[in-house]
């Protein structure tokens, strides 16, 4: 297992060893690894072309660091505990032994319908034990999985499908989320009509309702699986061969697919584990979020069970039979590490404190957060009526990018403050440049972050369009990775993120590209153009507030087109990405040479009546007043 650092100074030490000699520093964490072949070189990399690669023709399968490696010790020891969204429903358990038989079963599955190494899968499915196992399958045949977040719509997940060129797709019939039954295969059946790639789609069964199963590519996973062979040795990977593609927003329009490799993620992804959670053998661990973003993959799949723990799935949604379910399954489980969004926090905490009544969580070690900025009450909240004032909380920043976390404190070892992710992990070389590009030394400072060393946990390119990877991260400042965060360096040295300083919003630690959501507004029939900016938000962190021309209304007037877009939004993206305020304008404030004042927008959106700054550029200043009118009117002031 990884080495576990357990005192300040060792942080303080490691970290300067990591800084200092980081190949040494690295070396030492992957000799705890299996690999079928060491590596030659440590790191070569460049961050222009960029080009980075960690262990360089190390051969091995991550699978055999999760399954084969720890056998011997954990074989009748859970690995994934899973719960289901129906608390009056049994869970379920599945030790090393058993998750080890259905993912050499499935990954024989695979393999019979003529998945190769390198060639994609995608993975549309809701929070059931299919999902882990498709994901670890694909890892050991060598084919790179393509998780799609099952909140997406037929639209969003065809674009995925298409832009991965996956030949397979795994799904389910349906899935639970609170009250809510999601037709999971009927969005996937609209999305396969669009992606001719797909040969074949293999189907979990989950809700038992009917579905339209397409002879010839439809085949249910149960009677696969049944037939299949337990018998399966892992292909080997080189260190830099693709593990997954993971699709997220940037602020031009179409996703982009982050492409994370073998040995690095693997290697990153275990020691922060370790060390940020403080995981000790035996521990409960409880991740809530889905797999089909980067946390899932990181610290609900692959963080954990290379470490050999325990961890824990919910099905369901926070809120669901009440606002206890997430402290009930703490106690029923005995969860020591419990791991969630701001978001998460904020809407239980406006529900009340009564649900915290009668629970025990005596069990907690650590709680944790992640996904978005986390307000002072929040953490308080947190910390007081969830931690009981003794557990410390780790506060991770981190991205879909950086494949792991990149500042944090270690859980009880480096001593936290709320609202700020304190320090940096090992390895990881932050820096604060202002917008000319000049680095500010010293603490008290405040500006774009960077990073500028490489990790082992980096993404390595965008799946196609590596002029893309550079240009988004890579240009800006040229030598440096460039996050897109702003953040603050305070007197003590400590970090705190200050959120997005690009067109990309964070709405209840999801994020969104403005420009995304614009293209689903502007495919509405009667939509001439419109303009998309955050707002602050008590419980998501910020909202979404459209700004939206239309060419003539329908016939339900401007609340029939304010409907009519929200559809449109799910339809192009999905549900969660509809905005919480639409505005129907009859322009938008311009300069002359037609770009969107976009300040001014967010200022309006913010509730602010004056104070817009220098407008004199402005092609129509008069706009303004009429803005500022139907805010008004939206906001009901
Ligand atoms: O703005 C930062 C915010 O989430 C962004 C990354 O989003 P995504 O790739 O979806 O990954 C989320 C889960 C790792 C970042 O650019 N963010 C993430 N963690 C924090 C945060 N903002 C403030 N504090 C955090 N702890």
């Amino acid at each position: 297992m990884v080495p576990k650092i357990s005192t300040l100074g060792g942080y303080i030490f490691e970290y300067q060893k990591s800084i200092t000699n980081p190949t040494g520093f690295w070396t030492n964490i992957a000799e705890s690894f299996y690999w079928r072949k060491k590596w030659d070189t440590v790191l070569d990399w460049n961050f222009t072309e960029p080009s980075i690669q960690w262990f360089i023709n190390g051969k091995l399968n991550i699978t055999e660091n999760i399954f084969e490696r720890y056998l011997f010790h954990r074989g009748d020891q859970p690995a994934i505990i899973w719960e289901p969204n129906d608390p009056n429903e049994e869970f379920v358990t599945l030790t090393y032994h058993q998750l080890f038989e259905r993912v050499k079963k499935f990954s024989n599955v695979l393999l019979s319908h003529g998945v190769k190494k390198g060639d994609r899968v995608a993975i549309y499915m809701p929070m059931i034990p299919e999902l882990p196992i498709a994901m670890l399958a694909c890892a050991r045949i060598g084919a790179i999985h393509s998780v799609v977040f099952g909140g997406f719509s037929a639209q969003s997940l065809s674009e995925r499908i298409q832009d991965a060129g996956a030949t397979l797709l795994v799904t389910a019939d349906g899935g639970y989320r609170g009250s809510k039954t999601i037709p999971i295969k009927e969005i996937a059946d609209e999305a396969m009509d669009h992606c001719s790639c797909v040969k074949t789609a293999i189907v979990a069964r989950r809700t038992g309702e009917q579905v339209n199963m397409v002879a010839g590519r439809d085949l249910w996973w149960h009677d696969l699986e049944e037939a299949a062979s337990p018998v399966h040795k892992a292909e080997e990977m080189d260190s830099e061969d693709p593990l997954f593609i993971l699709y997220t927003s940037g602020s031009t329009g179409k996703a982009k697919g982050l492409v994370h490799t073998t040995a690095g993620y693997m290697v990153y992804t275990a020691y922060t584990f370790r060390n940020v959670f403080q995981y000790s053998d035996g521990d409960i661990y409880f991740c809530s979020a889905d797999i089909g973003w980067v946390t899932g993959h990181s610290y609900l799949l692959y963080g954990p069970l290379l470490t050999g723990a325990t961890t824990l799935m919910f099905e369901g949604i926070p809120t669901w039979p009440n606002a206890g379910r997430y402290w009930e399954i703490v106690d029923k489980h005995k969860v020591n590490q419990f791991y969630t969004a701001p978001t998460a926090i904020r809407s239980l905490m406006a529900l009340g404190n009564e649900w915290l009544d009668g629970k025990h969580l005596g069990s907690l070690k650590v709680l944790g957060t992640v996904g978005e900025p986390i307000n002072e009450e929040a953490w308080h909240w947190y910390h007081d009526h969830v931690g009981k004032n003794r557990c410390p909380i780790v506060d991770t920043w981190w991205q879909t990018e950086t494949g792991g976390i990149m500042i944090s404190p270690l859980a009880g070892i480096i001593p936290t403050k709320p609202s700020f992710a304190t320090l940096p992990m090992m390895g990881v070389h932050p820096v604060i440049l202002d917008a000319n590009g000049k680095e500010l030394h010293g603490n008290s400072v405040e500006g774009n972050l960077c990073i500028n060393y490489p990790w082992p946990g980096m993404a390595r390119t965008i799946w196609g369009d590596h002029k893309r990877f550079r240009d988004t991260y890579f240009s800006t400042y040229p030598g440096h990775y460039f996050t897109g965060d702003g953040a603050k360096r305070d007197e003590d040295g400590y970090y705190r993120i200050l959120g997005r300083v690009d067109d990309v919003i964070n709405v209840s630690g999801h994020r969104l590209g403005t420009a995304e959501i614009e293209n689903a507004i502007n495919g509405h029939p009667l939509v001439h153009e419109s303009a998309v900016v955050g707002f602050p938000h008590p419980i998501k962190g910020q909202g979404i507030y459209a700004y939206v021309v239309c060419t003539e209304f329908s016939t339900g007037g401007e609340e029939g087109i304010r409907t009519s877009v929200l559809k449109t939004v799910s339809k192009f993206i999905g549900p969660f990405a509809r905005p919480d305020k639409v505005q129907i304008v009859t322009g938008l404030p311009k300069t002359r040479s037609g770009k969107i004042m976009r300040r001014i927008l967010r200022k309006i959106a913010e509730n602010q009546v004056d104070n817009f700054g220098d407008t004199t550029t402005l092609l129509n200043p008069e706009i303004i007043d009429e803005l500022l009118e139907g805010a008004k009117r939206l906001n009901g002031n």
